[in-house]
């Protein structure tokens, strides 16, 4: 059986090193350990993508050989929205933070606003979403209302919805607070809310509305 695809995967550059402002956040408490080591479950994620990538470019399609309780193909599929949701996800994560934290700026600033009301009860949204979540809380904009929605993620692929662009991403996995704040989620958020880079997400917005 042909091959699924018949051009070469594209594949993911894998990151060297974090963004030298992100260790700005050890005034906050969250410390540069903290980040070495979560980068190397970023390159995880990373290098499972491409791995994945290659596998579905040469999978044998033959119909008889998929099957819906077990099969390569299914999971092939399942863990790829699981890899490169984890890849996305980091990828967020560490180029919005290592700001100077605060109130939004910019253009997400007038559409937390709108979707909030003030940016204080968008804190309180994001930071008890980031208490309720098993894994991550998303900031993203919906290109069908125009507006930011907060998103809950139990897991790397749970629970996004389509024909959004993430602007940012607060990882609850304990990784990314335990070492530092050991248990005390609700600090490590606070600590994450002093140090959101609001310039780099607005520079996300922008790209993906193509100002
Ligand atoms: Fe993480």
């Amino acid at each position: 059986m042909q091959s699924q695809l018949l051009t070469a995967p594209k594949l993911l550059e894998v990151p060297q090193a974090l963004p030298e402002k992100i260790y700005t956040t050890e005034r906050v408490g969250i410390s540069r350990k903290t980040h070495d080591e979560h980068l190397k479950l970023w390159i995880g994620y990373t290098n499972k993508t491409n791995e994945i990538r290659k596998a579905l470019a040469e999978i044998d399609l033959d119909p008889a050989k998929a099957n819906q309780i077990y099969s390569q193909m299914r999971a092939l599929k399942i863990n790829y929205a699981f890899a490169y949701g984890g890849y996305v996800n980091h990828l967020v994560y560490f180029h919005s933070i290592g700001g100077e934290g605060g109130p939004a700026t910019g253009d997400i600033a007038t559409l937390i606003k709108e979707s909030f009301g003030t940016f204080e009860h968008w804190a309180a949204d994001w930071k008890a979403t980031g208490i309720a979540g098993r894994g991550w809380a998303f900031l993203a904009y919906d290109h069908l209302d125009q507006r930011v929605h907060t998103y809950m993620g139990d897991s790397q692929d749970t629970y996004p919805a389509w024909n959004n662009t993430l602007l940012l991403g607060l990882d609850v996995y304990e990784h990314a607070y335990y070492l530092d704040f050991q248990t005390a989620r609700a600090k490590y958020i606070d600590a994450y809310m002093q140090v959101i880079d609001w310039g780099a997400a607005n520079a996300r917005l922008a790209k993906a509305l193509g100002r």
